[in-house]
């Protein structure tokens, strides 16, 4: 039994695990398939920014083993292939439909020749052994988990020692004004696009929710450091409104 204390991603307040779990298989099992098409008009292509971002901060050498934690439709286990070219690859997600839409991607040769393979997974109780892998890469994943510590614990767990964590998530823009204007956009717009392109409005009023209710640049870093991780940085993408942290395992 676990002392950590789950919360509702959605509000950032204590509640069951099991409640924002639900939520977060419902909602990508629902929009699997009109995912990529949504972050390309949502965000008015800086998500491409933001990886190419990530992938200029992971510290990824041609022989490593990475994970990549919630990894979706396989954005961030593409990238990592083409810009790393590591040994192996391991893309794993809770949900099993947005995993289907990486495999199609494979299919049509996505990757190229790096291995990669696919697996189901909770980031909040890796089945597998300590110390399995050189880095992990995480997009948009930790906000959606309710027991963070738990997860970044498991992270730190499966890496080797002097490994990474990368992990990319929407953050707090510092300037009140661009903050303002970021969080009208959540509230307001992204329910409108995320409706019209998925037909699912609820999934973005929980979207936009969600982002507000994360912890800013230095308490994910915190969280970061909480569960092991030293040598915290991270770096701001469009005024803070996105953030790449690096934590290394000592
Ligand atoms: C916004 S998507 C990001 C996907 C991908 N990383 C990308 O950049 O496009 C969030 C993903 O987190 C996954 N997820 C949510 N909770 C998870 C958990 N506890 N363990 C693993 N994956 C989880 C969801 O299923 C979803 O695919």
């Amino acid at each position: 039994m676990t002392t950590n204390q789950t919360i509702d991603t959605a509000t950032g307040q204590a509640a069951p695990a099991e409640l924002s779990t639900e939520r977060v298989r419902s909602i990508f099992s629902t929009i699997a398939k009109k995912y990529e098409r949504f972050n390309a008009v949502s965000s008015f292509g800086a998500y491409k920014r933001w990886l190419a971002g990530m992938m200029a901060q992971a510290p990824i050498a041609r022989d490593d083993e990475v994970l990549d934690i919630a990894g979706g439709t396989g954005d961030v286990t593409f990238a990592v292939a083409k810009a790393k070219r590591p040994a192996r690859i391991l893309c794993t997600d809770l949900v099993p439909e947005m995993l289907e839409v990486a495999r199609a991607h494979r299919a049509d040769g996505e990757g190229g020749e790096v291995p990669i393979e696919f697996a189901v997974v909770d980031a909040q109780a890796i089945p597998y052994e300590d110390e399995s892998f050189d880095c992990i890469t995480m997009a948009y994943g930790i906000r959606n988990m309710p027991d963070r510590a738990r997860a970044l614990s498991e992270m730190h767990r499966v890496l080797r020692p002097g490994g990474s964590l990368v992990c990319l998530e929407f953050s707090t823009p510092p300037n009140a004004a661009w903050r303002g204007l970021y969080h009208f956009y959540l509230k307001h717009l992204i329910p409108f696009w995320g409706g019209l392109i998925t037909g699912d409005r609820e999934g973005f009023v929980y979207l936009g929710r969600s982002i507000k209710a994360f912890p800013d640049q230095e308490g994910l870093a915190a969280l970061m450091r909480d569960a092991g991780f030293v040598d915290v940085t991270w770096k701001d993408y469009t005024g803070g409104i996105a953030a790449v942290h690096v934590a290394r395992k000592g």
